[in-house]
């Protein structure tokens, strides 16, 4: 059975572009896919805290030795790795803040990185073990920077995704969001036909 999982992080609810772009990816996905199943994570209504210093320690503790509140941070990390284990198509929903991925976002991947459970280290170096997964990454943003140096979010996601074994990656763009109702509606346009085209591609 196929399950998409999809992560949404705007903070502009149910306005946002990117979660509506996604939506429409899943939903197109799993028309295709009988039995599919379809979970949703919304860093914006439920974010992860940032890594800090007594969450590391939280992570490092030995199981036997960990206090009560050590084993409700493990039990909320140990969720945001089960939850891509289980996937198959991961769906990230991204507007870009401030040139680059939401803080939600961030502090998602920061609790998805964890030695020995989604990658490890190894003579040769790093090594992914979320390996045979899917990915598109739908990111919005107000003004235009595909391909260019200002660009700290696909890149980033690329290589957090690459560091766990998710090399499998797509990216659909909306960009020039915020340059006026035609551009927009434009831009809109062409994210949804490709959307429509991935999903035909990859259900294939
Ligand atoms: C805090 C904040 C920071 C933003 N930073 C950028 C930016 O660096 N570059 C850009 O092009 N747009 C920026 N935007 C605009 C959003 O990327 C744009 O409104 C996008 O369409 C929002 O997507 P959504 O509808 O999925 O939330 C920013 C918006 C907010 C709220």
């Amino acid at each position: 059975m196929n399950t998409i999982l999809q992560i949404n992080s705007s903070l502009s609810g149910e306005h946002a572009a990117s979660t509506a772009l996604a939506d429409r990816l899943a939903a197109a996905l799993l028309s295709r896919s009988p039995g599919g199943k379809l979970v949703r994570r919304n860093l914006d209504r439920q974010p992860l805290p940032h890594l800090d210093a007594a969450r590391l320690a939280a992570l490092a503790a030995p199981a036997a030795e960990r206090s009560a509140e050590q084993a409700a941070i493990v039990a909320e990390a140990d969720a945001v790795i089960a939850e891509v284990q289980a996937a198959s198509h991961l769906i990230l929903a991204a507007p870009m803040y401030n040139f680059s991925a939401p803080s939600t976002l961030k502090s998602w991947f920061d609790h998805l990185a964890r030695a020995g459970v989604s990658f490890r280290y190894t003579a040769n170096g790093a090594e992914g073990l979320l390996t045979g997964r899917r990915a598109t990454l739908v990111t919005t943003r107000g003004g235009v920077h595909r391909d260019r140096p200002q660009d700290h979010l696909v890149p980033y996601v690329r290589t957090m995704l690459a560091f766990v074994g998710i090399t499998d990656l797509e990216v659909v763009y909306a960009e020039g969001l915020a340059l006026g109702a035609a551009p927009r509606d434009a831009a809109l346009d062409r994210a949804r036909g490709e959307i429509d085209s991935l999903a035909a591609r990859r259900a294939a």
